[in-house]
């Protein structure tokens, strides 16, 4: 692989979270290890096994330290401090956790000579949870191997009787001084033979099978990552189309409707901003979440998408609309609704669909059930339509029309709360005048790109 494709997996979170796990398995491992140390020091403390003490004992402590290292590391850097990211993200920390294997391992195998083929094994075990690469492969095939004479003649001089090595009966004769005397060219020959050259043949297979499996993970999360990638980038531009159709919608409907300018962008920030206050408070936390709050945030410009197929001479008649009229002009909800469908079925999810869809069919649905277009009541309104409905209602009173002149902020609210339970949802109304002087700064001051950024992305 490139290695400019190298560093930006490096950087990719799955690539960080391939490493993260087989650290987290590495270290599972390593708690292992030293639970049956400390298992094997209370056997040997209650007799069962036979081990000269002056040589367990610091054996013992060794191998504790070297495995508690990494597993103290993680529980002070990401438990007690609290710090993020964790440290089994750190590029380093692999080696880390390796270089305490071999130590605590390399200790262990001196201190039970023999029957500890399978612990040599650990290593390359655990070194095979990481992703392909060379050189640390190399080095655990390297340290493996360098491992097994250390073991077999580091056993034989300081480590457990090995009545088949030193040739004694009863553990009292295997001193230093016994072990020395029988340290033969013959005997080590024989150590070299009987002991580390199988030993060296298995641990090579283990090595060599152990480097395949890394190798495998390695190719699999590379592909893994490229077409997350993939994935995201064209997640990206799908969003960015929806942005741009979303502005151009909503600049279509600004131009074919009264001209008041920043109306869609005003009530997509009370909206927001009456979200998020109602996602503060109980009865409303589960079922608001951020991104939740982020679609209807983006849906809401699309609210009166309808008013596009509304003839012009209804949409901007001056006066009092006759009955007739007025039933054509209702139509834009149900006809927004399907533009919706029609525009954003093949563009975007269904959540973002389902949102954009309800909130421009039913913001004018009242709680009391006497809104349009079908006479919904109470909670069969939608949730993101009922907030819509507040914010729409409460800037189109406050906004200059051709027809009258704005009304007061204080006075516009008054009325929206004198609303609630009959026009509005009751609870939605109570969360406002919690937020009085925040609606009313709002309505005073110029939106800004920021303002809308603050209270539908955060
Ligand atoms: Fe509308």
């Amino acid at each position: 692989m490139k290695e400019a494709t190298k560093t930006a997996l490096r950087a990719d979170p799955l690539f960080i979270t391939a490493e993260a796990d087989a650290n987290r398995f590495n270290l599972k491992c390593m708690a292992v290890l030293c639970a049956l140390v400390i298992v094997s020091a209370t056997l040997n403390a209650l007799g069962v096994f036979t081990q000269d003490m002056r040589v367990m004992l610091p054996c013992m402590v060794i191998c504790f330290l070297a495995f508690s290292q990494p597993i103290a590391a993680v529980l002070i850097h990401d438990r007690i401090l609290g710090k993020t990211p964790t440290v089994l993200e750190g590029p380093g920390f692999k080696y880390f956790i390796l270089i305490c294997v071999y130590l605590g391992i390399g200790v262990v195998c001196v201190m039970l000579t023999h029957n500890v083929v399978i612990l040599l094994t650990v290593p390359a075990l655990m070194a095979a949870q990481y992703r392909d690469q060379k050189r640390l492969l190399r080095w655990t095939l390297i340290s493996t191997v360098l491992l097994v004479p250390v073991s077999v003649y580091g056993g034989y001089f300081i480590g457990a009787l090995d009545r088949n090595m030193l040739k004694v009966v009863e553990s009292s004769e295997a001193t230093l001084e016994n072990r020395l005397r029988l340290a033969t060219p013959t005997r080590m020959t024989e150590l070299l033979t009987h002991y580390v050259l199988p030993r060296l043949l298995c641990l090579i297979a283990v090595d060599i099978l152990a480097s395949g499996i890394t190798r495998r993970t390695g190719k699999m999360l590379d592909r893994e990552a490229a077409l997350a990638e993939k994935v995201r980038e064209e997640m990206e531009r799908r969003t960015g189309m929806l942005s741009r159709v979303i502005e151009d919608l909503a600049a279509v409907i600004e131009t074919r409707d009264e001209g008041t300018g920043d109306h869609v962008l005003r009530t997509k920030a009370y909206v927001g901003m009456i979200a998020r206050w109602m996602q503060a408070e109980d009865g409303f936390r589960e079922r608001l979440s951020d991104e939740y709050i982020e679609e209807i945030c983006d849906a809401a410009p699309l609210h009166d998408v309808g008013k596009i197929a509304v003839s012009d001479l209804i949409l901007l008649k001056p006066g009092k609309l006759t009955d007739e009229e007025f039933e054509a002009m209702k139509q834009h909800t149900v006809k927004g609704g399907k533009m919706i469908r029609n525009i954003f079925s093949n563009l975007e999810g269904d959540a973002f669909l389902k949102t954009a869809e309800e909130i421009a069919v039913s913001h004018h649905e009242k709680w009391n059930g006497r809104g349009y277009p079908y006479g919904l009541q109470g909670e069969e309104i939608p949730l993101p339509a009922r907030i819509m409905a507040v914010a729409d209602v409460f800037d189109a009173l406050v906004s200059e029309r051709v027809y009258k002149a704005p009304m007061p902020p204080e006075e516009a609210l008054e009325l929206i709360v004198s609303e609630g339970g009959s026009h509005f949802d009751p609870d939605i109304i109570r969360i406002v005048s919690m937020h009085r002087e925040e609606v009313l700064d709002a309505s005073r001051s110029p939106i800004k790109q920021n303002q809308l950024d603050a209270d539908g992305h955060s």
